[in-house]
């Protein structure tokens, strides 16, 4: 508790939140500001990131998450004390991302260096800080990680990897009282969301939300904040490899009938 009553879960703690500076990564930024952290945005846009730290108080530092002297950089921005490490940029690249058969080389690899390759490299430099004091690691996936889905193979591959990868490292880092946890969110209204489901393709929201979401509503950013606050904090303090489908049961929901 502080001084004036407020609980700030993060009071003195350091996070770097990958991606930060728009959608999910950006409602993180602005909850773990609030809970009391020192935050560090890594994103490669340097508009939206210079805006997102004016607004919260947050250092932006600009950064291709797919690039080892970036994420190296970041590191380096939290001055020797990281506490909390938010895998969150991503990339789903509709029209460019597909099935195997009609996907690109290059995109295949730009595809798993942006969503794959940046949780290793953030997770490799970051991880002997975290290692230091003990810490929390919050890596994304998505429902594309536990579920197939079909025409986006390239994120599918990534997500299923992150999921793997989050179990391996809870076992591995577990000892360094490091919790690794993933957070699988799905239909969460981002602009990614959104370019996901361009207006001009076939895709039919209100089919979507009443076939396919439970809840009937596409959830928000601010929603899967609040999962990724609880794992920063202590609060979760035995949680180490969980996986938290956060998608408002839409992987779970095998009857579609009910419409
Ligand atoms: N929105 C959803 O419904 C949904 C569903 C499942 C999983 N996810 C995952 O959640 C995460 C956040 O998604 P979102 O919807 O907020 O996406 P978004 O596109 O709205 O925001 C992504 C952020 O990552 C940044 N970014 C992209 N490429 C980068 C790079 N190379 N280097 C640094 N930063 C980069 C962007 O500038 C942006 O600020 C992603 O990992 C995504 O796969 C989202």
């Amino acid at each position: 508790m502080s001084s004036d009553n407020t609980f700030l879960p993060l009071a003195g703690k350091t996070a770097v939140v990958t991606g930060g500076a728009g959608g999910i990564g950006l409602a993180g930024v602005r909850l773990f500001r609030k809970a009391g952290a020192r935050v560090i945005i890594a994103d490669i846009d340097e508009a939206a990131g210079q805006r997102a730290a004016a607004e919260t108080g947050a250092l932006f530092v600009r950064c291709d998450v797919s690039k080892s002297a970036d994420v190296q950089n970041v590191i380096s921005a939290a001055e020797g004390k990281l506490d909390i490490l938010y895998n969150n940029a991503g990339v789903y690249w509709n029209g460019r991302d597909g099935r195997i058969t009609d996907i690109a080389e290059e995109d295949w690899e730009r595809v798993l260096a942006i969503n794959l390759r940046s949780v290793f490299l953030f997770c490799k430099y970051g991880l002997p800080l975290l290692m230091k004091q003990g810490g929390s690691v919050i890596n994304t996936a998505s429902s594309a990680g536990v579920i197939g889905i079909p025409d986006c193979d390239a994120y599918t591959a990534t997500k299923g990897a992150i999921v793997q990868l989050t179990k391996s490292m809870a076992a591995e880092y577990g000892r360094y009282n490091v919790r690794v946890n993933c957070i699988a969110p799905a239909a969460i209204m981002t602009p990614m969301m959104r370019q996901s489901n361009p207006e001009n393709s076939t895709f039919d929201e209100e089919r979507f939300l009443k076939l396919r979401t439970p809840l009937r509503r596409y959830g928000t950013p601010e929603e899967i904040a609040k999962v990724a606050l609880f794992l920063a904090s202590a609060e979760s303090s035995y949680l180490n490899g969980a996986i938290i489908v956060a998608d408002g049961g839409i992987t779970i929901n095998g009857d579609l009938s009910k419409c």
